[in-house]
């Protein structure tokens, strides 16, 4: 029997993970930890819940000791845009916190600790075209936890024995719950602003091409590396894995193509497209595909064509 914690459940990618993990493992054995008590009701309550703020180093220890997990998939974070604006909290969350589940993990016999890294994890001086070593000098505090996060992650597997294992995620494209702190935020929202205005103000320039992934595909990726066969590994927690990459005037000309009266407009937001342009264009995700069997499955247009099918109903009280 595996027994599973989730921190940040509530989120983007808790919210699906979720229910994914419940099927595998059985509800009763996938712990959703939330932050704040209101949003309980958001995560799938099929199963046991949780508050936790993983700040508070004393509730992680208490609820590690007490859940007894076999694996945690850490996803409590402070994205891209959010940690710019609040370093402070961006490093209690993303530093401190990550150290404090790390060291908790080792202390209570934890065997695997699942931690998504990202594109931020690279910086101006990574090739456009990202291999999956190579050059990682992040100018974004949300960059720097998350190559920490990669370190440590390799650094407790070779001096605890604690399984530490991690993707380096695109920007992630789902219906379900809607992201507000990353910097490709727009790629979800853009969907909304299509089907209940029919336009949407854009806040990267046209040209801007960035990794993204559809939500099963970065579901299965987390699931699919963390029941990896662990002697075929030399990565750990760091693997690029990749499935599209797209700039906002391809994506409006993808839409606009399903909802011919779709018009898409700029305002540029400086603090946004300057992360953006420190990320690589597209991740060569080889290494994974070679370690553990990775590969995506969704491409442009079926993403396009579920996110539509799936928001329209989401939306239909706000479509007109
Ligand atoms: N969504 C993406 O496009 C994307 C891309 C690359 C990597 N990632 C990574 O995936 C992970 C999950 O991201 P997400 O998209 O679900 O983000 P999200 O912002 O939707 O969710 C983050 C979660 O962290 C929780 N959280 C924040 N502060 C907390 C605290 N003090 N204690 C406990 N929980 C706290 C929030 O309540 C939220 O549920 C993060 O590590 C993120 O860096 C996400």
């Amino acid at each position: 029997m595996n027994k599973i914690l989730v921190t940040g459940a509530s989120g983007q990618i808790g919210s699906e993970l979720i229910p994914v993990l419940r099927e595998k493992h059985g509800s009763d054995n996938v712990i959703a930890s939330v932050h704040e008590s209101h949003l309980l009701d958001e995560v799938d309550l099929t199963g046991p819940s949780v508050e936790l703020d993983v700040t508070d180093k004393k509730q992680v220890e208490d609820i590690i000791e007490s859940t007894q997990p076999d694996t945690i998939f850490h996803l409590a974070s402070v994205l891209s845009a959010l940690a710019e604006q609040d370093r402070q909290l961006a490093y209690k969350v993303n530093f401190e916190a990550l150290y404090t589940i790390l060291e908790n993990s080792v202390k209570y016999g934890v065997d695997k600790v699942i931690i998504p890294s990202s594109i931020g994890a690279f910086g101006l001086d990574t090739p456009a075209v990202a291999p999956n070593d190579t050059l990682q000098r992040p100018n974004t505090i949300y960059g720097i936890s998350k190559v920490l996060g990669e370190l440590l992650g390799n650094y407790y597997y070779s001096m605890t024995g604690l399984d530490v294992r991690g993707v380096r995620l695109p920007g992630v494209l789902s219906w379900k719950v809607e992201p507000t702190a990353g910097t490709t935020d727009y790629a979800v929202a853009i969907f909304y602003g299509a089907l209940i205005s029919g336009k949407y103000v854009c806040y990267l320039r046209d040209d801007t091409k960035l990794p993204m992934m559809y939500m099963p595909d970065a579901v299965n990726s987390l699931i699919l590396l963390s029941e990896a066969d662990g002697s075929k590994l030399q990565h750990r927690a760091d693997f690029n894995v990749a499935a599209i990459s797209f700039t906002p005037a391809e994506l409006a000309t993808a839409i606009t193509k399903r909802l011919p009266h779709f018009e898409m407009e700029y305002a540029i937001d400086p603090m946004r497209q300057a992360i953006a342009d420190s990320w690589p264009d597209e991740l060569i995700d080889d290494v994974a595909k070679t370690e553990w069997g990775w590969n995506h499955k969704y491409g442009l247009d079926e993403i396009v064509d579920d996110m539509i099918e799936k928001l329209s109903i989401k939306l239909q009280d706000k479509i007109g």
